[in-house]
């Protein structure tokens, strides 16, 4: 069986990044032949050059229209041939055109019990709604930011003494789990 083709899109630590990576040897289902980010200082293209992985940095230029930038993305995922491209804290909108030429082909990981708390600071807005519940979900990319169709969720109690830090932490031991997991059904999926 070949391997399933991912990069991953980061802009920051990188720590989904790590969880995919570390978890290759034991799926042998998918490899990561790149890291793209949009910020050259990403701790996760430190991750990935400690795996020999390809790294790609494409900065956004001042006033550059999203189109022009997601063509100069373009060109530089086309540099390694993937059958799926994998967001991980990557902080930019990718335009409708982009998204509707990878169709199918783009995940994200959210740190919210989607359709609930879309954007930013979900943690201390779940605590702020009275939550019982908190989680993260991996859904398809779309050009609604964190509306596409839902692909799978890990959920956790919310309790008494929970703060914004510690949801944090609960939802990215969550996604440290989950994004591998899902990374291998779809391989597992595809290869079928
Ligand atoms: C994660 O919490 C993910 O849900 C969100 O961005 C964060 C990235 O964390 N989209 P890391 O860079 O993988 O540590």
């Amino acid at each position: 069986m070949s391997l399933l083709r991912v990069i991953v899109l980061i802009s920051g630590n990188g720590s989904n990044l790590q969880a995919l990576i570390d978890a290759m040897p034991e799926k042998k289902s998918y490899e990561i032949v790149a890291v793209v980010s949009n910020k050259p200082d990403a701790y996760g293209l430190e991750r990935a050059k400690a795996h020999k992985i390809p790294t790609a940095v494409v900065e956004s230029q001042k006033g550059e229209p999203r189109e022009a930038y997601d063509q100069r993305l373009q060109q530089a995922l086309e540099q390694h041939p993937a059958d799926l491209y994998v967001l991980a804290g990557f902080m930019r909108i990718l335009s409708a055109g982009f998204v509707e030429h990878h169709a199918g082909k783009i995940i994200n990981i959210h740190p919210s019990l989607l359709p609930k708390h879309k954007g930013l600071n979900t943690h201390q807005r779940a605590l702020d709604a009275g939550d019982t519940h908190h989680g993260v979900t991996v859904h398809y990319v779309t050009a609604g930011c964190d509306e596409g169709p839902i692909i799978a969720q890990m959920d956790f109690p919310i309790e008494a003494h929970d703060t914004a830090e510690t949801l944090q932490h609960k939802a990215h031991t969550c996604e440290h789990q989950l994004y591998p997991s899902v990374v291998h059904q779809w391989a597992m999926k595809r290869a079928h």
